[in-house]
């Protein structure tokens, strides 16, 4: 076992206080790693003598981000998508036939090297936990290839066969149903630990609530926990859906009715809702009112939804200056909402908080506060601290802060 002391932190900030933010925000401390685990956390004065050392050189630490929603195994490129949209043309999920498309075309190394780009892309602004999604594949063997592809990075793979109704498929809903249902999930269920589906009323490119109902009962039949895409394209019932039937998460909830938000909030123990801020910037759509639903008592979190349609980025520093800026929430709602909220949307308690315990995923900031991720938009502030390959190899616990942290040499 090896052990590591992080030291010179000007504001470690553990998302485990209490009171209202329960932030959890230390000045002067010092946290302890042994091999992947927090293993003490306390004043730096008080710091044991470790393996190794990090001084940090009056950086701000924070627990890695969590981000808890991504389409992230696709080929190809909607660009010029994009761009039609932002001269006003709505998005309706059309595209996503275009991206399907491409990553069919893909060979599995494509496939795999694009992945560990965008991971690589992640990781260099904070994020140290990733939810991927397949759902660019919508034949059995393709989608069993995205996941099994997903798998080698991350441990969060949803099956999300019911993204669309594909086109070869088009003229017979029921049969496509029966795939998704059967032999699909059967083949993707060991390959992942979600299932999830693309749920809006009366649209050709989604499922709707008597649809997704069957989708979900059967994943949760195969042993798959609940996550639904709901309420993105307008008023729909994707979040009553999601309550009912004791989905972890529900995301986007762009368009929320007075009942939606009430259910939500019921709900708040079960079920989370998941703001995705990056495609109300991307679709020009209304951003859902963030300090509603946490006066109402909704549990919240921030995710990417990284993909080629909605939201083609992984930065989520840039999620937490939306959620800031457009969404009403505070710099400390966003950054729980983005780590401890969406670690609460995933089910897991040994991340998104620095507790003694829980994994040691730690993201430090150029800057001395957190609050710089939404004072300092676009900045690329946030990195994961990699503890194996900053820690120097033969020091004991450090002294004088270096001239160059090992930070400023990555
Ligand atoms: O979360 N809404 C469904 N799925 C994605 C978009 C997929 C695409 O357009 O390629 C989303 O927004
Ligand atoms: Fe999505």
């Amino acid at each position: 076992m090896s052990s590591t002391v992080i030291t010179g932190i000007n504001e470690l900030v553990t998302c485990d206080g209490t009171g209202p933010d329960s932030l959890g925000v230390r000045s002067n401390a010092a946290v302890v790693i042994m091999d992947d685990t927090v293993a003490w956390i306390g004043a730096a004065a008080d710091a044991p003598a470790c393996d190794t050392g990090i001084d940090v050189g009056g950086r701000a630490v924070i627990p890695g981000f969590v981000d808890s929603h991504s389409h992230l195994v696709f080929a190809g490129d909607r660009g010029l998508e994009f761009a039609a949209r932002m001269t006003g043309q709505p998005y309706d999920g059309g595209g996503i036939g275009v991206t399907v498309a491409a990553t069919r075309a893909a060979s599995d190394d494509e496939l795999r090297r694009l992945l560990a780009r965008r991971i690589s892309e992640l990781r260099a602004l904070g994020t140290t936990t990733i939810e991927i999604k397949s759902g660019y594949g919508l034949t059995v063997d393709d989608e069993v290839r995205a996941l099994q592809i997903a798998r080698e990075f991350s441990t969060e793979t949803t099956f999300l066969g019911a993204h669309v109704v594909p086109a070869e498929y088009a003229q017979d809903r029921a049969a496509y149903l029966e795939l998704v249902t059967g032999p699909m999930l059967e083949a993707a269920a060991p390959y992942a630990r979600w299932i999830d589906v693309f749920c809006e009323p009366h649209s050709s490119h989604a499922f709707d609530a008597d649809e997704a109902h069957h989708i979900l009962k059967a994943g949760a039949a195969a042993g798959l926990g609940l996550r639904v895409h709901g309420n993105q394209l307008g008023p729909g019932p994707g979040v009553q859906l999601a309550v009912e039937l004791g989905a972890a998460s529900v995301d986007h909830c762009t368009f929320l009715d007075d009942a939606d938000v009430e259910a939500l909030a019921a709900a708040a123990e079960t079920t989370v809702a998941t703001l995705l801020p990056g495609v109300e910037f991307c679709t020009r759509s209304p951003y859902p009112d963030a300090a509603r639903l946490l006066a109402a008592g909704v549990s919240i979190a921030l995710a990417t939804d990284c993909n080629p349609g909605t939201c083609y980025s992984s930065s989520m520093p840039w999620v937490i200056s939306l959620a800031v800026r457009e969404m009403g929430m505070t710099p400390a709602q966003a950054l729980l909402a983005a780590t401890a909220g969406s670690a609460k949307s995933l089910r897991r308690t040994d991340i998104g908080r620095l507790v003694v315990g829980n994994r040691a995923d730690l993201s430090v900031l150029d800057a001395p506060s957190y609050v710089h991720l939404a004072y300092r938009p676009g900045v690329p502030i946030a990195r994961v601290l990699d503890v194996a390959i900053t820690a120097p190899q033969a020091s004991a616990r450090p002294s004088a802060p270096p001239s160059e942290s090992p930070l400023d040499s990555r």
